[in-house]
């Protein structure tokens, strides 16, 4: 949009009309995967936005409406998105679906990682309330019901803190080893963001994350193994969206 234009639809980077997205929000990195979560957990999926290549679909899934919309990758990214949902389109709940580094031996790639809270070094944490770091965790509601969901995942489940970093490429391993020796289960890049956003917003949301690999032993899995095992994860985020509607 140029100075002058004036919007008749959308926000600034969703081109989707109001009502077009459900109150229930998926939300994976990579437009790609929310493409495939549309095909293969929502019936009826229809495209409501691809502004940027970042796409979204609404459709229903076990008779509920349901979104998936692409956050893009990292804090700044993931907020923007986040916003808009919450503040133009109604959204009450978004849990995003997205990969992790394991950081210590007990977490294994494939394990799926739900965050009870996220820590990090964006500035983020300090803008929200003056003189303090703001602690960023997820929804008790939606926690609660992810962890009842995993029960019956046939894959490890862990719950606890991670770390959403500003910088992927980061190379400070003793910065990691301090992580580890608090209890922090994996590093990724959205989490802090998208929980910062929601109580800003009084909304509600969670991150499920999928190990993708881990940072001591170099296990990784391949693109396709990233494909099947992510689907354990966002069976845990869309019954969690579903919790008490
Ligand atoms: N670092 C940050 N984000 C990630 C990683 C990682 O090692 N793996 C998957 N997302």
């Amino acid at each position: 949009m140029t100075a002058g234009e004036v919007r008749t639809t959308g926000t600034p980077h969703l081109a989707a009309r109001p009502g077009d997205f459900a109150p229930l929000v998926l939300m994976p990195g990579d437009p790609r995967r929310a493409r495939r979560i549309a095909e293969t957990f929502l019936e009826d999926a229809r495209q409501v936005t691809d502004v940027r290549g970042i796409l979204g679909y609404t459709g229903s899934h076990r008779g509920v409406p349901m979104s998936v919309l692409a956050s893009g990758m990292g804090i700044p990214s993931v907020t923007i998105y986040a916003t808009e949902l919450f503040r133009h389109y109604g959204v009450r709940r978004i849990v995003r679906v997205g990969t992790a580094g394991a950081i210590p031996a007990s977490v294994s790639a494939r394990d799926v990682v739900i965050a009870s809270a996220a820590h990090t070094d964006s500035s983020l944490s300090r803008l929200l309330v003056d003189g303090l770091t703001l602690s960023l965790a997820p929804s008790y509601r939606l926690l609660r019901a992810a962890a009842d969901a995993a029960e019956t995942a046939p894959s490890a489940v862990h719950i606890g803190p991670v770390f959403s970093s500003d910088h992927f490429y980061l190379d400070r391993p003793a910065l990691f080893d301090a992580l580890r020796r608090r209890g922090t289960l994996a590093v990724e890049m959205e989490a802090a963001g998208l929980y910062a956003v929601a109580c800003a917003e009084g909304g509600e949301a969670l991150a499920v994350l999928t190990v993708s690999d881990h940072l001591h032993t170099g296990e990784a899995l391949t693109a396709e193994e990233r494909e099947t095992d992510f689907d354990r994860a966002v069976r845990i985020a869309a019954a969690a969206l579903l919790a008490d509607v």
